[in-house]
């Protein structure tokens, strides 16, 4: 799974997933994130890196952050970018999803960016599309979202330096997020000392140990003493039973309060990959106080997203 990923001297050509990546390759996206954000601090935000170059976003799920951060990645690296809106596509008059990539091969891209709800579609899409196109999965189904795990990465490296001494809790609906599958892989693959996830019983996936996490159904526990908090939303379009008794029963036993937030590190920072839900798993003045980093998470997606963008390109085939 991870080889098609890579090209043939081992470096990054399509980004699908965290699984399998090493340590040198996410240090290098952080690495060129980190050139690409001092950019953004200029008055001109632009380089010429992917002129000529032809980025296609296929959303085939809502999207705020990642479509638009995606959208400004690529017009900061002068590529030449479009966002298909799908809902007018000729998806509707039932185009298969190959049908509709092979139409849009047949204009001469040289990215896809992919959202779709089904599990290992960017997978399926890398496959079975021309060997220079570069694909990039922007969320798929229960499985991967590693363009937010890079950028959660990103953020936590700007506030804590490195991974080693680290204490890291993701508190919420792990066995629906594709983000905290990837923030796990992507903790655990840069040296973080510990990877605590919390969450009911209901709400955590069967043998969650195994992905190198320590499990807490109890969040005051879970809570004590961590570097990084990383809230995550119920996924209720997702969830295909009745896996808690109500919003408000959840806030009260999992959701992050000031009594709660103190039981961290007086310098913790809280993090949440949005859309968030006030008063579901986060009072709204930790969303908006000083610990939280929530929208400095959104402005750092335009600079990761410009490094894989650009290492993805430049290591396939044709690029530049
Ligand atoms: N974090 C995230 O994926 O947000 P969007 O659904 O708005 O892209």
């Amino acid at each position: 799974m991870t080889n098609l990923q890579l090209n043939t001297e081992g470096k990054l050509k399509h980004f699908l997933t965290i699984e399998g990546l090493s340590k040198e390759i996410l240090t290098e996206i952080l690495d060129t994130a980190e050139s690409f954000s001092e950019l953004s601090k200029q008055q001109v935000k632009k380089v010429p890196l992917l002129r000529g170059k032809t980025i296609v976003n296929l959303f085939f799920e809502n999207s705020t952050r990642t479509r638009t951060t995606f959208e400004l990645a690529a017009t900061r690296l002068s590529a030449d970018s479009l966002s298909m809106n799908i809902a007018t596509s000729a998806t509707s008059k039932g185009e298969s999803l190959l049908d509709t990539i092979h139409n849009l091969e047949a204009m001469h891209v040289d990215m896809f960016v992919v959202r779709h709800a089904i599990s290992g579609a960017g997978h399926f899409i890398a496959q079975n599309t021309a060997a220079h196109i570069s694909v990039i999965n922007a969320g798929d189904g229960q499985h991967a979202h590693p363009t937010q795990a890079m950028l959660d990465m990103f953020t936590i490296r700007q506030h804590k330096h490195s991974f080693d001494q680290l204490k890291v809790a993701i508190i919420g609906d792990i066995l629906h997020s594709r983000v905290a599958r990837s923030q796990i892989q992507a903790l655990n693959t840069l040296g973080t000392q510990e990877v605590r996830v919390i969450a009911p019983k209901t709400l955590l996936p069967s043998q969650v140990e195994s992905m190198g996490v320590t499990a807490y159904n109890s969040i005051e526990k879970g809570l004590k003493d961590v570097d990084v908090i990383i809230m995550l939303r119920l996924q209720k379009e997702r969830m295909t039973s009745a896996l808690l008794p109500s919003e408000r029963e959840y806030f009260k036993c999992f959701g992050l309060t000031e009594e709660r937030l103190k039981l961290a590190k007086p310098n913790a920072i809280v993090m949440h990959p949005g859309p968030i839900n006030r008063g579901v798993e986060i009072e709204s003045s930790i969303a908006d106080g000083p610990q939280s980093v929530i929208l400095q998470q959104v402005s750092n997606g335009i600079s990761v997203r410009m490094a894989i963008m650009s290492i993805t390109l430049q290591n396939n085939g044709e690029a530049a």
